[in-house]
């Protein structure tokens, strides 16, 4: 098959905004306890959190992290995690019908986002509780001393203050599974009471407001509308959240899922816009697409865990190639849309449909996502090219005219050029041949492909079956102003051919 494709320095979609390479640390499952802090592990620092894991997040080089939830912030008491921990409560948590210990709290948090070199993306707690202590919680991280919250924290040993830029004004609201969920005009009213008085405490800060939990939801839309009604001029963002499955076991369809994310970005950008224009408002809001990943795997061992322990091995997707493929293609479809998604989260970070897993008191290891989004938050930073695509389509059980190539390129600021491509063709190699304009480069730094003909093929603690290896026979041919590119993508795979 072939394609063609062309990437030229005058089209451009738009800048990434750092935060698009970003993920998310929920107090659900082993997210926490042993997978990002183990006291007892032997590669544990003095902090307890696990150098290995450390080290695998760094790796990926994250962005910013959201925390603490997910469904478990909106039964979540900031108060409980701060302090000596001796003295922390343990707690039902009705999210995930667990005990949370509290050991682990924000200025662990803090200490470990540090540590990994990432941002953190505070979540308040909008189901239990409302503005009231959300003010409290941002005076606790932000103010500098001298109020009652925030000599709290110098009592609890950080002088300095947290300083944590981004927040959300609570999760998926419009959920029924949700710990007090809430009407769009009630959520609105709370939200917008919420984000002014933090807002008054901080002025620095930046919000994100709750879209609709996905797009399938029959709220979507209407939600949004009424949301952004309530609080247009105070937030900054609007969420937006989406997981993919496969349990027909129908590959085609799946791997064409990203187009439902495209089409979910496109309606909520919409309606950001129409709100603008009905208020007559010159401010933006953007989309922070703050959960998206493939989750199913685990979803039957799931029904079989006992209620109320603690940290049990909760949403422990083991992903596969295929899934490798849809997160490669949901990936491309955020750079796509940089110039409003400017915030995402992979969700979640460890053990927790991860890409790093952890056995406890064990080794930690890579899942088959691990790869595509390590190749994207190294090499797609940038300015994201338009660049237009000519293949074949397709069409599957839900989806129309599925181009069998998914593709994009970033121009980084180094002058490397890096095209990210999955080849959504499960028998046929795409012969790729671009052009490539204006850029002055010379030269193919390299071709990685991550593929397997076993589409079920996953990773484990013992063995990497799926792990990127280099392709020969991409030739790029030409004058520094305009390059040829031909190179072979195999089946079903993931490939980053990157330029200088
Ligand atoms: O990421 C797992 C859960 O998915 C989150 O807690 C929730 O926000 C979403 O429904």
């Amino acid at each position: 098959m072939q394609a063609r494709m062309t990437l030229h320095i005058d089209f451009s979609i738009g800048k990434t905004d750092r935060r698009l390479f970003g993920s998310f640390i929920e107090h659900l499952g082993r997210a926490v306890y042993t997978g990002i802090y183990e006291p007892e592990h032997p590669t544990a620092d003095n902090n307890g959190f696990r150098n290995d894991v450390a080290d695998l997040v760094k790796e990926l080089d994250v962005s910013v992290v959201r925390y603490p939830g997910g469904n478990f912030v909106s039964g979540y008491n900031w108060e409980d995690g701060v302090g000596p921990t001796t003295q922390r409560p343990t707690r039902l948590d009705l999210a995930w019908g667990t005990k949370e210990s509290n050991r682990f709290g924000t200025n662990e948090f803090v200490q470990w986002a540090k540590k990994v070199n990432t941002d953190v993306m505070m979540a308040v707690n909008l189901g239990t509780r409302g503005a009231d202590d959300a003010r409290n919680f941002v005076e606790y991280c932000n103010f500098p001393g001298g109020s009652y919250w925030s000599d709290l924290r110098h009592s609890h040993g950080y002088s300095d203050p947290h300083n944590i830029k981004l927040w959300c004004l609570g999760n998926e609201m419009d959920g029924p599974w949700q710990i007090c969920k809430r009407t769009a005009d009630e959520y609105g009213r709370v939200a917008a009471e919420a984000a002014k008085v933090m807002k008054w405490t901080d002025p620095s800060i930046e919000l994100v407001a709750c879209g609709s939990s996905f797009f399938r939801m029959p709220s979507f839309g209407d939600w949004e509308a009424t949301v952004l009604d309530h609080l247009y001029d105070l937030t900054d963002y609007i969420s937006l959240h989406i997981y993919f499955a496969n349990k027909e076991n129908d590959t085609p369809n799946f791997l064409a899922r990203s187009l439902e994310m495209d089409r979910f970005i496109k309606i909520t950008t919409g309606i950001c816009d129409l709100v603008k224009a009905k208020k007559g408002s010159k401010k933006t809001v953007n989309l922070s697409f703050d959960e998206w990943n493939v989750w199913y795997h685990s979803n039957d061992a799931d029904t079989k865990i006992e209620k109320w322990t603690e940290a049990p091995p909760l949403l422990e997707d083991i992903y596969n190639m295929e899934d490798a493929l849809v997160a490669g293609c949901m990936l491309i479809t955020l750079l796509k849309n940089a110039d409003r998604v400017k915030i995402a989260c992979l969700a979640q970070l460890v053990n927790v449909i991860a890409p790093i897993m952890t056995e406890k008191n064990g080794k930690a290891w890579r899942q088959t996502i691990f790869y595509p989004f390590m190749d994207v938050s190294r090499y797609g930073r940038g300015t994201v090219l338009l660049c237009p695509i000519t293949v074949d389509r397709y069409d599957s059980a839900e989806y129309s005219d599925v181009p069998y190539l998914e593709a994009v390129a970033v121009h980084e600021e180094t002058n490397e050029i890096t095209i990210f491509a999955v080849n959504r063709n499960l028998k046929e190699t795409i012969n790729l041949e671009a052009e490539i304009a204006g850029f002055g480069i010379t030269e193919l730094i390299e071709h990685k492909v991550l593929c397997n003909k076993d589409k079920h093929a996953f990773n484990s603690v013992r063995e990497e079956k799926v792990r990127p290896i280099n392709q020969h026979g991409a030739k790029l041919e030409g004058t520094a102003a305009l390059m040829q590119l031909k190179a072979s993508l195999p089946p079903a795979s993931w490939n980053v051919l990157r330029f200088k």
